[in-house]
């Protein structure tokens, strides 16, 4: 009710003063944690370069020509306007975005994010010198910003603050959970598709390498709860799965290796709405008993324990202990599956810009003829908006499902699809 009231009074005075785009007060006190040195600096300025500069222009000044007809165009980060403004505020700006400005929460870390706020100062200072930053005079001009700043404020850096590490941006890598939470205001979508076997002969083309055949697809609305737990509900094509998940996380990495990983905990009940599987009238269970189907026969749970860790700038990985459990599972002679599994898939992200990625998941496991493996492109399109093209030798998206058909037949190829992921 309360936030009801501030939206209102700020959309009144939008209408009346034109636009308004304040912090809330809890972000602004919040203190930059990274010290102000040259190393923060080079962080700032490389992101700033490649993803702020085409519409603040490298100076900050909000003076790129095509830019101008723009209503409200990117503001002049130089200006009295905005540094009078605390570094809270101007954290929680580039994390939220307005309009066309994106929300860079996703896409950058938070560490990422505090650099930024460092380089925005830097550029006012440097106001008249900024266009002089080239390699040599680069290092001279932070030096001496440096020394400045430290000496205003008696020498001390405000790294006394935890700042975390996040190893993928994302709650789903390809089919893999990750340590991810989604941020606590936001909602999330996800949606996985896979096409069918991609065969590199006359079919590729007669079926469109697989895109014309059956598909399989999972989408799942994400929930957050807090900073730390999240649910999730999806519903997968094949089965007829309806799927329920809860993640917590537990222990966070933080950026000065204090603590040099994350941990999580995922636990997912999924229900099948198919029939009953077709049985002849003489079936029986494995123990002799005559066969009846029964609604927990339904049921299947997946138990995971994530750790997550951010290696550098561009290398995440992780590595899950999976626990899974069919209450029923169809006999079949070869290969024989059984009710449960036990898992140690491995995923890796490679960054290859602040806009692009390689992902790679394997998944060895207790099951015969099965070993889940994919690779996805990813392409963020904004901060909101991830788009992954992946090439999986199955298409089976959740634990239950994955480890329960077989993955191992080299008279078929790889599948082509697509995961969606999208913050609102
Ligand atoms: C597509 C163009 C675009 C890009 C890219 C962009 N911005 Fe912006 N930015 C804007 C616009 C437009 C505004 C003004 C929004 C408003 O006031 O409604 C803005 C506002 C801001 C503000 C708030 C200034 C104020 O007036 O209070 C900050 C801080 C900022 N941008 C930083 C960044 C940083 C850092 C990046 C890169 C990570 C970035 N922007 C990338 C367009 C952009």
């Amino acid at each position: 009710m309360k936030k009801f009231f501030i939206i209102l009074v700020q959309l009144c005075a939008m209408s009346v003063f034109g636009q308004v785009w304040q912090a809330p007060p809890e972000y602004a006190q919040l203190d930059n944690p990274l010290p102000y040195n040259e190393a923060t600096l080079r962080q700032g300025e490389k992101i700033f370069k490649r993803l702020c500069a085409s519409c603040h222009g490298e100076s900050g000044r909000g003076d790129v020509p095509s830019m101008q007809s723009l209503r409200p165009k990117p503001s002049d980060l130089t200006s009295v306007q905005v540094q009078n403004q605390t570094d809270g505020a101007l954290f929680w700006k580039i994390s939220e975005g307005k309009g066309l400005m994106a929300s860079y929460k996703h896409m950058l870390s938070e560490e990422e994010r505090w650099a930024l706020v460092h380089y925005i100062r830097f550029l006012a200072k440097n106001n008249k010198r900024s266009e002089e930053i080239k390699s040599g005079a680069e290092t001279e001009a932070f030096t001496g910003q440096v020394e400045q700043k430290q000496n205003n404020r008696g020498g001390a850096t405000r790294s006394d603050k935890k700042t975390f590490a996040e190893a993928f941006p994302f709650t789903v890598l390809i089919n893999a959970k990750t340590t991810h939470i989604i941020h606590p205001e936001t909602f999330g979508l996800v949606i996985q598709h896979r096409f069918g076997y991609t065969f590199f002969d006359r079919s590729a083309l007669t079926q469109f390498l697989g895109l014309d055949l059956a598909a399989n697809m999972r989408f799942a609305f994400e929930i957050p709860f807090n900073e730390r737990l999240m649910f999730e509900i999806g519903r997968t094509r094949y089965g007829k799965y309806y799927d329920l998940g809860v993640k917590y996380l537990l222990l966070r990495q933080t950026t000065d290796n204090s603590m040099p990983f994350s941990l999580a905990l995922y636990e997912n009940i999924a229900v099948t709405s198919d029939q009953a599987p077709a049985h002849s009238e003489d079936a029986v269970f494995d123990n002799g008993t005559p066969f009846t189907y029964k609604f927990y026969h339904r049921l299947s749970y997946d138990n995971q324990i994530i750790v997550s860790r951010k290696f550098n700038e561009r290398l995440s990985g992780q590595v899950t202990f999976q626990l899974i459990w069919r209450n029923l599972m169809p006999y079949s002679e070869k290969p024989r599956f059984r009710n449960v599994v036990v898992a140690i898939p491995l995923a890796f992200r490679y960054r290859l810009g602040y806009m692009q990625a390689i992902s790679f998941e394997i998944m060895p496991n207790n099951q015969p003829k099965n070993m889940p493996v994919a690779l996805a492109y990813e392409v963020a399109s904004s901060g909101n908006h991830v788009f992954q093209i992946t090439y999986t030798n199955s298409d089976r998206f959740t634990g239950q499902n994955l480890f329960t058909v077989s993955t191992y037949n080299p008279h078929k190829g790889f599948i082509l699809g697509f995961n969606l992921i999208r913050y609102f």
